[in-house]
C-alpha cells in the first residue's frame, strides 16, 4: 500500500514529525528554510493526504477545491481560524488541533499579564532599569487581585484552567460563555454566570479566552470598552481580533480603562507603535504557547493527530463530518 503523504508547513521537530509519522511520507520544508509558502503549496497540495499546518497558514477554499486527495488537517495549535471549517466540512476533510498541550501554558501567559500589570512589575522593572523610578512607600501603588472580579469571556478549558489560578490568588470568578456551565462545574469554579454585558460593566479583570470566530470579531470595541469600569484591565492572550485595537488604544489612552495586558494583536506578528508607547500596558509577542515543553508537546500532539487519524485512534477533531 502506498504510504499516505503528508505536508508539514512549518519547519520544527523534524525528528518528532519523522519518529511519530515513521509510517508516512513526510514533505516539509528544507533545512534553512523556516516556512512554505501559499503560494508554494497550492501547486502541489492535490497529492497530499494531510496537512500539518501552522495557526498562521491560511487552509482557504482555494487551497481545499485544489487538494483533492486530502483528508485531515492538523493544525499545530488550539486556535483554527486560519482554517474555513465550514468549507473542510463540506469537503469531507476533517480538522484537528492541539487542545491539550496549550491550556496550561496560555493560562500562565494569561494570570503572567494581570500580574504583572496589576501589580506593576513590568512598569517598575522598566523605570528602574531608566533609572526613573523614584523609591517610596506611597509610590509605585499596584491593584490587588485577591477580592476582585476576574470576568472569563470563553469558559473553556483556558478559560478554567485561568479560573483554577485566579482562584488562588483569592479572586472572584465570573464568566461568560455560549453554553452554560453545569451547576458542578460552576460550583467547581465559584463562576458566576452573566450576560456579556453584565460581566463587561462589573469585572475588574476582563480576560478573553474565546476562539476568532465571526460572532467574536471585535466583540471588545469601542462601546463595550466604554462599559468597563474605568480602572479595569483587559488581558487578551486568544486572538487580536477579538479586540478593535483602535478603539483600545484610544480607551487606554483616554483613562477609559486602566490598563491592557496582550499576547496577540490585530496587527499579526507586530506591534504597533501607538500601543508600544502606552505605559499602561504589558505586550509580549504570542508567546502563550511559548515554552521548551509546550511547543515540542503540540508537535506530538499534531503529528498524533495524523497518526490515529488513519490508524484509527483519538483524533481531537474540531468538525463533524
Ligand atoms: C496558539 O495561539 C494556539 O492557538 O495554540
Amino acid at each position: 500500500m502506498m504510504k499516505p503523504r503528508v505536508l508539514i508547513t512549518y519547519n520544527i521537530y523534524r525528528e518528532v514529525y519523522h519518529e511519530v509519522l515513521k509510517d508516512f511520507e513526510i514533505i516539509m520544508p528544507a533545512e534553512g528554510i523556516e516556512t512554505f509558502k501559499y503560494e508554494d503549496v497550492l501547486p502541489v497540495v492535490d497529492s497530499f493526504d494531510a496537512i500539518l499546518s501552522m495557526w498562521n497558514f491560511p487552509i482557504d477554499k482555494q487551497l481545499l477545491d485544489a487538494a483533492k486527495r486530502l483528508k485531515i488537517v492538523s493544525n499545530y495549535a488550539v486556535g483554527y481560524d486560519n482554517i474555513d471549517v465550514v468549507y473542510a466540512t463540506r469537503c469531507g476533510v476533517t480538522v484537528a488541533n492541539t487542545p491539550d498541550p496549550v491550556t496550561d501554558p496560555t493560562a500562565d501567559i494569561a494570570m503572567g499579564l494581570m500580574l504583572s500589570l496589576m501589580r506593576r512589575i513590568v512598569d517598575c522593572d522598566r523605570q528602574l532599569r531608566e533609572k526613573k523610578l523614584e523609591w517610596g512607600i506611597m509610590n509605585n501603588l499596584g491593584t490587588s487581585l485577591s477580592g476582585k472580579q476576574l470576568g472569563i469571556l470563553g469558559m473553556g478549558r483556558i478559560g478554567k484552567a485561568l479560573a483554577r489560578r485566579a482562584l488562588a490568588c483569592g479572586m472572584n470568578i465570573a464568566y461568560y460563555n455560549r453554553n452554560r456551565l453545569s451547576a458542578i462545574d460552576e460550583k467547581l469554579y465559584n463562576a458566576k454566570y452573566m450576560s456579556l454585558d453584565e460581566l463587561v460593566a462589573t469585572s475588574d479583570v476582563l480576560s478573553l479566552n474565546a476562539p476568532l470566530t465571526s460572532e467574536t470579531y471585535h466583540i471588545i470595541d469601542a462601546k463595550r470598552l466604554s462599559e468597563m469600569k474605568p480602572d479595569a484591565f483587559l488581558i487578551n492572550t486568544a486572538r487580536g481580533p477579538l479586540v478593535d485595537e483602535k478603539a483600545l488604544i484610544e480607551a487606554l489612552r483616554n483613562g477609559v480603562i486602566k490598563g491592557a495586558g496582550l499576547d496577540v494583536f490585530e496587527t499579526g506578528d507586530r506591534v504597533c507603535d501607538e500601543l508600544l508607547a502606552l505605559p499602561n500596558t504589558v505586550l509580549v509577542p504570542h508567546v502563550g504557547t511559548q515554552t521548551v515543553e509546550v511547543r515540542r508537546e503540540m508537535a506530538e500532539f499534531a503529528a498524533t493527530n495524523i497518526l490515529n487519524f488513519f490508524n484509527g485512534g483519538r483524533v481531537a477533531r474540531v468538525n463533524k463530518l
